[in-house]
C-alpha cells in the first residue's frame, strides 16, 4: 500500500468544505452555531481562507491573522481539522489600485479593472512578491498548527493573460522549446504557409484575437506556455509555504476543475502532494438522464484520480444543495446528495467536501447552496441530507487509503484535445474528443470494468488493455512505446483521427497513423469522411459468430488494409464493404483499429471482444447499477449504486455491508438511488 494523501492515516474520510467565518466575525453566536451544526452534521474538516486576503491584509503591510489562528484552534478543539487555502484567488482593492500590473490583460490587449476574482497576471513579479509575503505570514502563523492537515493553493487556476510581461515570458519559453533557433520554429510551425515566417523570436506575439491565430503550432504552444506559467506560479506559492513552515510537512494541493479546457493539469499535478478537485454535475437537467450525469461525474473522478493513481484524491468542493451559476439552478432531489457522495468515495476519493458551510448574507454567492441556510436552523432538508451523508461517511472510514488496481487504461491528453480542436478539419461541432473518451470509459463500466485515465507518457505496462480514442497528436516515441506494449502481449484499440500530426502539429508523411504506428495496426487511413447528422452508415461485424451492425456517426475513415484481419466493413456509401474495424496480431498481443465513430450505445460488442482478448474478467452488472472497487491493505470494498428509478436485484454478492455491519450472501434488492458498500 502506498503512502496516503496526508502522509499519515487520519482514520476518517474527510467530510467538510469551504467555511468563511471571516464574514461573521462580529456575530459570535453565528460562529458558535456553526461549530454546533458542523459537529451535528458529522463535518470533520473546514477549508479556510480561500478568499480572505482583504481580511488578512486590509492595507499594504498591515497584517491581521489572529482571528484565523483562533478559528483554527476552536475548530480543532471541536474535532474539526483545517485545510488552509492561500488567498491568491482574489486580491484586495488596494493591491490592484497601487499595482495595476497585477491585473490581467485580455486577448484583445485590454487590461482588466479590479473586480471579481481570478483576474491576475501569473507572470507579474509584483503579484508574485505580494503572494509570497502573505503566504509566508500564513505559514509562520499557523503552518505548525496540529489542526492543519493540508494547504490548498489559490483557487481554481484558470484563464489566460496577454500582457507584455506574459508575451516576454512566452518568447523565452519558445526560445527554450526550439533550441534558440528561429529556423527550427519556422519549420515546425510551417510558417511558409500564408507568409507567416518569423525572422526573430522577438516578433512572435501571443495569439491575440485580432492577430495571428492561424498558425496551429503557435496556438498550441501558447496553451502549453500558459500551463507552464501556472505551474511556475504554483511553485512560487509552494516555496513560500515551505520556507516559512519550519519543520511542518503539511501536504499541498490545489483545486482542479475536472476537464477544464485551459490548463494541462498534468503539468501542475507533478508539483502537488495530492490531487483535489471541484465537482458540480448538472443534476436533473433537461438534456440527459440522471444516470448519464452520474457517469460523467464518475469519469471526471477517473480523469482526476489518474494523475496520481498511487493515492486517493480529494473532492474539494461540491454543492450540498443547489448552485447559483448554472443556466437553471435546480434543486438536488432527495437522496441524490448521499448517493453522489458515496459514488465519489467509490471512485477513489478520501473526502466529500462542499462549497459552502454557511450561505453568505450578501454578494455574488448569497443564493448558492450551503450546509447551513439563511434560515439558520438544523432542520432544513439539505442539512438533514448532509447529516445523513455524514453518518454514511463515518461508517466508510476504513475505506480511507484504499486504491484501485485497474487493468484497462484510456488515454486522454489535454494538448491532443487542443490540437484536434485547433485543426481546420473534420466537423465544427462533432470533434468531441473528451466526450468520446468518456463514452468508452462508461461503456467499460457496463461490464463492471473501471479504467484508469492516463496519458501516453505514463507507464503503459501496468495494463492489459489500452483504449486510445482520437490520438490525433502522436508525440515522439509514443508509437514505439505502443509497439513494445503490444509485442509483450498487450491489447490496444486505436480509433479514427489518430496519428495525424506530431507534437508541433505537423502532419506525418507516409500514411496515418504516422510514425510507424500504421505498421503495428496493418492499416493506413487514406481519407476521412465527415458525416452530417442526417447521414447514415453502419459497420457490419461478422466475427466470432457475430453478425451485427453498429451505427456510424460523424466520422468514417477509408482504409488501405495491408496485413490486418478485417472484422467489420461499412454498410453504405461509395466505401461500402471496405474495412472499418481491423485487428493485427503483433508479437504476443493484438492491435485493433476502429476507423469510424460508432454511436456510444453500439460500442458494447467491440468492448466485449477487447475485454475477452485481454483476459479481463467481465462482471455481470445489471443495467442501472454503477459498480466500483477499492482495494485496501486488508480488504476489498465493492460499491453498488442504483442509478435507476426502480429497485434492482443484485445477485451473487457476498461480504459485510458496511452500513449495517451484517454479512450478506446471495442476493438483495437495491432501491432507487440506493447504494451498497460490501467489504470482502
Ligand atoms: C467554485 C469555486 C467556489 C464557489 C463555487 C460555487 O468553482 O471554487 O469558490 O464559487 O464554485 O459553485
Amino acid at each position: 500500500m502506498n503512502e496516503y494523501v496526508f502522509g499519515k492515516t487520519l482514520n476518517k474520510i474527510i467530510h467538510g468544505g469551504d467555511y468563511n467565518p471571516e464574514q461573521w466575525l462580529d456575530w459570535p453566536d453565528v460562529l458558535q452555531k456553526d461549530i454546533e451544526y458542523m459537529k451535528e452534521a458529522g463535518i470533520n474538516e473546514a477549508t479556510l481562507g480561500v478568499f480572505s486576503w482583504a481580511m488578512y491584509e486590509p492595507g499594504e503591510g498591515e497584517f491581521h491573522l489572529d482571528w484565523l489562528a483562533q478559528i483554527i484552534d476552536n475548530l480543532y478543539k471541536n474535532g474539526i481539522h483545517t485545510i488552509l487555502a492561500t488567498p491568491s484567488g482574489a486580491r484586495p482593492v488596494w493591491l490592484d489600485n497601487k499595482y495595476p500590473e497585477v491585473m490581467r490583460v485580455d486577448a484583445n490587449g485590454n487590461r482588466n479593472r479590479h473586480g471579481g476574482r481570478h483576474n491576475h497576471c501569473m507572470s507579474s513579479e509584483k503579484y508574485r512578491e505580494k503572494v509570497r509575503i502573505i503566504d509566508g505570514k500564513l505559514a509562520e502563523t499557523v503552518g505548525n498548527h496540529p489542526g492543519l492537515i493540508m494547504w490548498h493553493i489559490s483557487n481554481e487556476f484558470g484563464g489566460e493573460c496577454f500582457c507584455d510581461k506574459c508575451k516576454t515570458k512566452f518568447r523565452e519559453y519558445l526560445r527554450e522549446r526550439f533550441h534558440n533557433s528561429i529556423d527550427e520554429l519556422n519549420h515546425e510551425w510551417w510558417t511558409t504557409f500564408w507568409s507567416a515566417r518569423y525572422t526573430d523570436f522577438e516578433e512572435i506575439d501571443p495569439p491575440y484575437n485580432n492577430g495571428q491565430t492561424a498558425v496551429m503550432g503557435l496556438n498550441l504552444e501558447w496553451k502549453r506556455f500558459t500551463s507552464r506559467n501556472y505551474s511556475d506560479f504554483l511553485s512560487v506559492e509552494i516555496d513560500a509555504i515551505k520556507e516559512h513552515s519550519g519543520n511542518a510537512k503539511v501536504p499541498i494541493t490545489t483545486n482542479f476543475m475536472g476537464r477544464y479546457y485551459g490548463i494541462d493539469y498534468r503539468v501542475l499535478a507533478k508539483k502537488l502532494d495530492a490531487i483535489s478537485w471541484d465537482s458540480y454535475p448538472a443534476f436533473h437537467n433537461d438534456h440527459e438522464s440522471y444516470q448519464d450525469t452520474m457517469m460523467t461525474a464518475a469519469f471526471d473522478n477517473a480523469v482526476m484520480r489518474g494523475m496520481k493513481k498511487d493515492k486517493p484524491f480529494l473532492l474539494m468542493e461540491s454543492a450540498p444543495g443547489l448552485v447559483n451559476w448554472m443556466p437553471f439552478n435546480k434543486l438536488k432531489r432527495p437522496g441524490v446528495h448521499e448517493q453522489f457522495a458515496v459514488q465519489t468515495i467509490a471512485c477513489g476519493s478520501d473526502s466529500v467536501q462542499y462549497f459552502q458551510m454557511r450561505k453568505s448574507r450578501g454578494a455574488a454567492e448569497q443564493f448558492h447552496g450551503a450546509v447551513i441556510d439563511h434560515i439558520g436552523t438544523n432542520d432544513t432538508r439539505v442539512f438533514k441530507e448532509v447529516k445523513k451523508t455524514g453518518e454514511t461517511i463515518r461508517k466508510l472510514a476504513e475505506v480511507e487509503g484504499s486504491l484501485k488496481n485497474n487493468e484497462v487504461a484510456i488515454i486522454f491528453e489535454w494538448d491532443n484535445w487542443w490540437a484536434i480542436d485547433g485543426a481546420g478539419a473534420f466537423g465544427r461541432s462533432t470533434k468531441k474528443y473528451d466526450s468520446t473518451c468518456r463514452d468508452y470509459w462508461v461503456k467499460l463500466m457496463e461490464f463492471g470494468v473501471e479504467a484508469d485515465v492516463i496519458s501516453t507518457s505514463d507507464e503503459l505496462n501496468d495494463y492489459k488493455l489500452i483504449i486510445i480514442p482520437m490520438l490525433f497528436m502522436l508525440k515522439d516515441n509514443i508509437a514505439g512505446k505502443l509497439v513494445e506494449f503490444v509485442k509483450k502481449g498487450g491489447i490496444v484499440l486505436i480509433t479514427y483521427i489518430s496519428g495525424y500530426v506530431n507534437e508541433n502539429c505537423l502532419c506525418y508523411q507516409g500514411g496515418f497513423p504516422g510514425d510507424g504506428l500504421h505498421e503495428l495496426l496493418g492499416v493506413i487511413s487514406e481519407e476521412i469522411d465527415t458525416l452530417y447528422p442526417s447521414d447514415k452508415n453502419g459497420i457490419r461485424i461478422t466475427y466470432k459468430g457475430m453478425d451485427t451492425v453498429l451505427e456510424v456517426k460523424d466520422y468514417a475513415e477509408i482504409l488501405r488494409v495491408n496485413d490486418a484481419q478485417i472484422l467489420g466493413t461499412y454498410t453504405e456509401d461509395f466505401y461500402k464493404d471496405t474495412a472499418a474495424i481491423t485487428c493485427k496480431n503483433y508479437g504476443n498481443g493484438k492491435a485493433y483499429y476502429q476507423a469510424a465513430r460508432c454511436s456510444a450505445d453500439d460500442l458494447s460488442d467491440l468492448i466485449r471482444i477487447l475485454l475477452e482478448e485481454a483476459g479481463i474478467c467481465i462482471k455481470d452488472i445489471p443495467a442501472g447499477i454503477e459498480y466500483h472497487k477499492r482495494i485496501g491493505k486488508n480488504a476489498t470494498y465493492e460499491f453498488y449504486l442504483n442509478l435507476s428509478t426502480n429497485s434492482i436485484e443484485l445477485s451473487n454478492i457476498d461480504g459485510i455491508n458496511l452500513m449495517t455491519g451484517e454479512h450478506i450472501s446471495g442476493s438483495m434488492s437495491l432501491g432507487s438511488r440506493g447504494y451498497l458498500v460490501l467489504k470482502d
